[in-house]
């Protein structure tokens, strides 16, 4: 009894939060059509999509449970929301849209204020991803980010993110006979740190590290890990081509929702510095968007979602052969697994 009582309201808080986020494009894009009438406007998807992604929604939340349930990460992770982030950032994320939409209107996409420090980055990076003001190079910027995936994914970001978890236990099964705090895992683009945050409930003595190129989004990550007793960030500001760690370090290493914001030839390079880092028999787990060949039913949606958005690798990565770049790195025993809108590729560095 208690148990259903439980999963309902998890269910019905991830229901609320769905509505919420579609309530707010509604809003907004009205908003939009009235004050920009020609900005970014799309074809809405058709109820056979909307019914097919329902229905992915459904089973993510179900394996989320689950998975809770098995004792992979702790129930209260189900409900672990940052209210108090939300009722301060949801304002602000309104009073920025104008500065968006302008931007939009006069196809500014890498348009930084002069305030912004630019210096060390490369040129790729330099962008507004998603459209976001300063890029990924403002404290405001970092303040608003999780909220915008939070709106973007439907409330179902953390729970695509909790993916990662169960096959990364797994594959650390392999290290049983060191103790948990010798255990090191490394999130490369941990951005403000929500998958090191969802390590932690699951993982509560390894030792996880954290390295992004935003130092505004690394200080939000070390003001949101901090916030666990007694927890110290190890968190070091650097490039993905380029990681600030020895050969055969790390147990395990994680990325999510990077490769879809790298050119192709930065993912193989990405690929293959996070293969170096990673010990013999550690595993590897990517986390970022579906892709053409697998979900073809969304093709429309994939299409529109770099344009919509600015994500200016997107389209390329929708049709990339992340199998043959992993294999290429050098990873074996590669298995995919797809949850809403992400895929999951999980690799091992031969023992
Ligand atoms: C879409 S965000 C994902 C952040 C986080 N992993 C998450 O789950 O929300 C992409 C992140 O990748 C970082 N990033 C992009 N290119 C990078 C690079 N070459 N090296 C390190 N970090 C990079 C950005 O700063 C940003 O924090």
């Amino acid at each position: 009894m208690y148990k259903n009582l439980t999963k309902l309201t998890y269910e019905s808080l991830q229901h609320s939060k769905n509505y919420f986020s579609l309530g707010h494009k509604l809003l907004s894009t009205q908003l939009k059509n009235v004050v920009y009438p020609t900005v970014g406007r799309v074809k809405p998807a058709s109820p056979e999509a909307i019914a097919k992604l329902q229905n992915r929604l459904n089973l993510l939340i179900e394996a989320d449970w689950q998975d809770s349930q098995k004792g992979i990460y702790p129930e209260s992770v189900l409900f672990d929301n940052q209210w108090a982030d939300f009722f301060v950032n949801y304002p602000l994320l309104w009073l920025d849209l104008p500065q968006v939409w302008e931007r939009i209107t006069q196809g500014r996409y890498q348009d930084f204020s002069s305030t912004t420090d630019q210096g060390g980055y490369p040129s790729y990076y330099l962008q507004n991803f998603h459209h976001q003001t300063d890029g990924y190079l403002s404290e405001s910027s970092a303040n608003l980010y999780d909220l915008q995936v939070e709106l973007l994914f439907g409330g179902a970001a953390d729970p695509m993110r909790r993916r990662i978890l169960a096959p990364l236990k797994r594959g650390l099964q392999k290290f049983q006979g060191i103790s948990q705090k010798q255990i090191r895992i490394l999130d490369v683009a941990c951005g403000t740190g929500r998958t090191l945050k969802l390590m932690r409930s699951a993982m509560p003595e390894a030792s996880l590290f954290g390295t992004d190129l935003s130092p505004a989004y690394l200080r939000k990550a070390n003001q949101i890990l901090s916030e666990n007793p007694g927890e110290l960030p190890q968190l070091l500001q650097a490039n993905a081509e380029e990681l600030p760690y020895l050969d055969n370090y790390f147990h395990a290493v994680t990325s999510v929702f990077l490769c879809h914001e790298l050119p192709a030839a930065v993912r193989q390079t990405v690929i293959e510095q996070c293969f170096r880092v990673t010990k013999p028999g550690g595993v590897f787990i990517i986390c970022d968007s579906i892709q053409m060949s697998d979900s073809p039913e969304f093709a429309e949606m994939m299409n529109g979602f770099s344009k919509m958005f600015h994500e200016p690798y997107y389209k390329h990565y929708t049709t990339d052969d992340l199998v043959e770049r992993l294999e290429k790195a050098g990873f074996e025993n590669i298995e995919t697994q797809i949850h809403f809108l992400s895929k999951y590729f999980i690799a091992y560095k031969p023992a």
